[in-house]
């Protein structure tokens, strides 16, 4: 990094970035969208304008989530803060805007450091720069990486447990089969004795998930047509957005939402001097989003070397958080 580079950084001097952070987008686009079923990652979303679209989703009235997820955390900060203890350095996985982490900082007892992980660097630095101004005390060390890529936590002077924060049902995410690796991944990185706090979204009636990716003010559909933007944008694609819609879909079978952008009419597309033809109605999917009910959720969690500790639902039953011990 060079030195102009390290002082814009400000207190965020131990900043680590990694390779898979930039790397392989236009080589994961051409081969997604040679496969049968054209595929996207939903990790593309996530630039800098696809960061800021998630954060207007969470506040989204239909997208229950982030309300939810952030007042279980308030209604059991002390009760975290007490299994927990003192002098804990937390990692967040995927720590987009860092906004739920100052619900549990807040309530610990001297944390020893706080280590976001997060594959969008800008967003990264910038949410990074904002929590360490307003907790001027706590060590920040932010970590460009794609965090189920490996990648390796530092050691903290004076730090005694290591704590995974994974909020926000991002475990959803992955296939359950990538879930249980990442999983396990994360208990070998925290090590021994550490534990990890994870909110996991909940199965329920299909109408309120089917409201929640399909928001009557477009901003999930906006959301989703932005990894094409960044193809456009950042591969020098030729999408015409105008042509593709959004549509999100509970597939039952697979306990989970799936999102596609559907093509219009018959069309092709050229990337980087390939060119890919959509018949019309056929998609692109771009995003699972797997549910879980909580005694599936420990069975997944236990397969990874995780033994559920203590967990906690809303009173509608909407979603959960989890304290998982390594077992
Ligand atoms: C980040 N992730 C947990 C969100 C979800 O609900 O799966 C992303 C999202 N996709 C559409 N709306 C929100």
């Amino acid at each position: 990094m060079s030195d102009a580079a390290a002082e814009s950084l400000g207190p965020l001097h131990d900043y680590v970035e990694y390779d898979h952070a930039a790397d392989s987008f236009l080589d994961d686009v051409l081969e997604g969208l040679a496969l049968p079923q054209k595929k996207l990652s939903s990790k593309y979303f996530y630039d800098e304008r696809g960061s800021k679209l998630f954060d207007d989703i969470c506040e989204l009235p239909e997208y229950y989530p982030t309300r939810t997820e952030t007042g279980l955390l308030r209604a059991h900060a002390t009760e975290f803060a007490e299994l927990i203890g003192p002098n804990a350095s937390v990692v967040e996985f995927g720590s987009g805007s860092s906004t739920k982490i100052r619900i549990l900082l807040d309530a610990l007892e001297t944390p020893a450091a706080y280590i976001p992980v997060d594959i969008s660097r800008d967003h990264l630095l910038e949410s990074a720069k904002l929590l360490a101004d307003a907790y001027p005390d706590l060590p920040v060390v932010p970590i460009a990486a794609d965090y189920t890529q490996p990648f390796e936590l530092p050691e903290i002077a004076g730090g005694e447990a290591r704590i995974g924060f994974f909020p926000g049902s991002t475990i959803g995410n992955c296939t359950r089969s990538a879930a249980v690796d990442f999983l396990r991944a994360a208990a070998t990185d925290l090590g021994t004795d550490n534990g990890l706090l994870i909110g996991v979204d909940l199965r329920k009636d299909m109408r309120i998930l089917h409201a929640a990716y399909n928001d009557a003010a477009g901003v999930t559909a906006d959301f989703n047509l932005n990894v094409l933007r960044r193809v456009n944008d950042e591969l020098g694609g030729d999408f015409n957005l105008d042509a593709f819609t959004h549509d999100a879909r509970w597939i039952a079978d697979q306990g989970r939402i799936e999102m596609h952008l559907v093509s219009d009419w018959d069309q092709d597309v050229r990337i980087d001097g390939h060119s890919f033809n959509f018949v019309a109605g056929e998609s692109i999917h771009t995003e699972d989003s797997h549910k879980y009910d909580v005694e599936e959720f420990h069975a997944l969690a236990a397969k990874a070397g995780w033994r559920a500790f203590r967990h906690w639902t809303d009173a509608d039953n909407l979603f959960s958080l989890h304290y998982l011990r390594v077992a």
